[in-house]
Order: C-alpha cells, then sequence, then structure tokens
C-alpha cells in the first residue's frame, strides 16, 4: 500500500453556525509515513479534534482529501467507512 498511512491534501471543515461560519480547519496538508510517532500539538480551538474525527472517519470534510493506508476516503459508502474505523483506526480520547 501507501508508504503513508494518514495524507490529508489541502483539508477544509467549516461549521456554519447560525449566521457565521468556523472555518476550524482552512487548508491543512499533512503525510505521516508508516510506524511514525506523531503528536499533533496546538492551543484550544486550533482543530486538533476536528482533524482526528477527519482521520478517524467519523466526520466529513468540507472540501480537500483524505488517504489512509493509501485509500481515499472521501467516496468512500458507510460500510467501507465502518471497515476502516474498525481495522485501521484506534482511538484513545482524552
Ligand atoms: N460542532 C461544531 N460546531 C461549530 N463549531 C465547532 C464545532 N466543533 C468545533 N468547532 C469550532 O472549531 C474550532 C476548532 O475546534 P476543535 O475542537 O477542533 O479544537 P481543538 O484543537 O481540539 O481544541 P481543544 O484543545 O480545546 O480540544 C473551534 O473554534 C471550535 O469552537
Ligand atoms: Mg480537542
Amino acid at each position: 500500500m501507501s508508504e503513508h498511512v494518514i495524507e490529508l491534501q489541502d483539508v477544509r471543515r467549516f461549521y456554519v453556525v447560525g449566521d457565521f461560519v468556523v472555518k476550524a480547519l482552512d487548508g491543512v496538508s499533512l503525510k505521516i509515513p508508516k510506524g511514525a510517532f506523531t503528536a499533533i500539538m496546538g492551543p484550544s480551538g486550533s482543530g486538533k479534534s476536528t482533524m482526528m474525527n477527519l482521520i478517524g472517519c467519523l466526520d466529513t470534510a468540507t472540501s480537500g482529501y483524505i488517504f489512509i493506508d493509501g485509500v481515499m476516503t472521501n467516496d468512500l459508502d458507510e460500510a467501507e467507512l465502518a471497515f476502516i474505523r474498525n481495522q485501521k483506526i484506534g482511538f484513545v480520547f482524552q
């Protein structure tokens, strides 16, 4: 498969709250190689949980592309997303 276990390409996640648009992620790109130990750090509200929810296939990006183990997740159906959540991603919540 891919040399990168996680890859984000220009990912945006906007939340519409009434008349406002909250740009939680506004064009994030990253590549995490297989076997890497990576920490995502940033101040409260900088979008860490938003990004983790996208990587974990628990949420859908407003735009951009997300690859998990070389598979683009954008167009997957619920059963395919469930397979990734079950087999590829483990979460320990804070
Ligand atoms: N469901 C939502 N609806 C509207 N705005 C949201 C929603 N979830 C997050 N946000 C906003 O998106 C931005 C990023 O939030 P997020 O929770 O991803 O940050 P975080 O880095 O995980 O913060 P923390 O360190 O406090 O956990 C914040 O401005 C937050 O208020
Ligand atoms: Mg958080």
